[in-house]
């Protein structure tokens, strides 16, 4: 039986298609071609003219119609980007977004001085994919890390991209935020990217996060619930000076700011995101 062959060229012809569905169709396409393919998006402008094999079309078929579905692209390919890792992702969390690199920017900036093997304890609540635990853990190979997640699911999915990352200085945990952590007054940072969007928010029911679970998005009190929770319970778990800094709307800035102030931190600072939103904010706790 013959069949008609499909050239690099004539898969990325179809981006058009996707307008309606997508930001960036061009883009969705060159990821899958690459994922396909197993080559850098620069191999698909040097052979534009390279034909497909059978099994290569018909998953690039399915990959096409699955996005014309609506489905996000990393949940296609089953994989996200994030502070050059690349994690496995699944439809059980938060497909990990490029503003939370800027939380992990700022954990970096505060303890650029220390010394090499100057060793940190530090908790990730709400680790998801373990985009943020295992991006830090990565950089500082001399702390110790934890990463909990409420949800059976993401906390297999963390620990399977800590496993492939061989990183062996991250512990991950079924936690519900504190409730199964011992070590009280331990942390020297607390991180956090918690669930913060408001249930009445309409933009639940556009684009990719009509794929991701509302456990990982929606809070009461118009999304700030769980950041006061970890705000308010963080001095608890932290050293009589340690940091906490947490991701949030662009705007619930000055609500964060001021939980921060009634729960005893000081040099507090909001950090905007590449919009130029509000996005992380982080306190040093004042014990004294
Ligand atoms: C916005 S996602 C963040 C995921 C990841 N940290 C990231 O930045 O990509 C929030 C995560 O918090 C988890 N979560 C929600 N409620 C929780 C709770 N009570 N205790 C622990 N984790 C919780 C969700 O399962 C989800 O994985």
């Amino acid at each position: 039986m013959t069949f008609l062959t499909l050239t690099v060229a004539d898969c990325l012809k179809k981006s058009s298609q996707l307008n309606d569905i997508s930001d960036s169709p061009r883009l969705d396409i060159e990821i899958f071609l690459a994922h396909i393919l197993q080559k850098d998006r620069t191999y698909l402008f040097t052979w534009p003219e390279k034909e497909l094999t059978e099994e290569q079309m018909n998953q690039f078929n399915l990959f096409f119609s699955r996005r014309l579905a609506g489905e996000p692209v990393a949940h296609i390919i089953g994989q996200r980007e994030f502070w050059s890792l690349p994690l496995t992702v699944n439809s059980s969390t938060l497909i990990p977004r490029p503003d939370t690199e800027l939380l992990v920017e700022a954990v970096l900036g505060l303890f650029a001085e220390d010394d090499e093997k100057k060793s940190r304890r530090l908790l990730d609540l709400g680790t998801g994919t373990g985009a943020i635990v295992l991006a830090l853990a990565n950089e500082k190979k001399s702390w110790q890390c934890t990463g909990v997640d409420k949800e059976i699911a993401a906390v297999e999915l963390a620990e399977k991209n800590r496993a492939k990352f061989k990183l062996d200085n991250v512990r991950i945990l079924q936690s519900d935020w504190f409730a199964s952590l011992t070590s009280e007054g331990s942390f020297d940072i607390i991180v956090g990217n918690p669930p913060y969007i408001d249930p009445a928010d309409e933009h639940l029911t556009q684009g990719d996060v009509r794929f991701e679970p509302l456990s990982a998005l929606i809070a009461d009190k118009k999304g700030l619930a769980d950041l006061e929770y970890i705000i308010t319970h963080s001095p608890k778990y932290l050293t009589p000076t340690g940091f906490l800094l947490v991701e949030h709307g662009h705007d619930q800035g000055a609500a964060v700011r001021d939980l921060f102030t009634a729960n005893h931190f000081d040099d507090i600072n909001t950090f905007r995101d590449f919009g130029r939103n509000e996005r992380v904010t982080v306190g040093k706790l004042n014990a004294s």
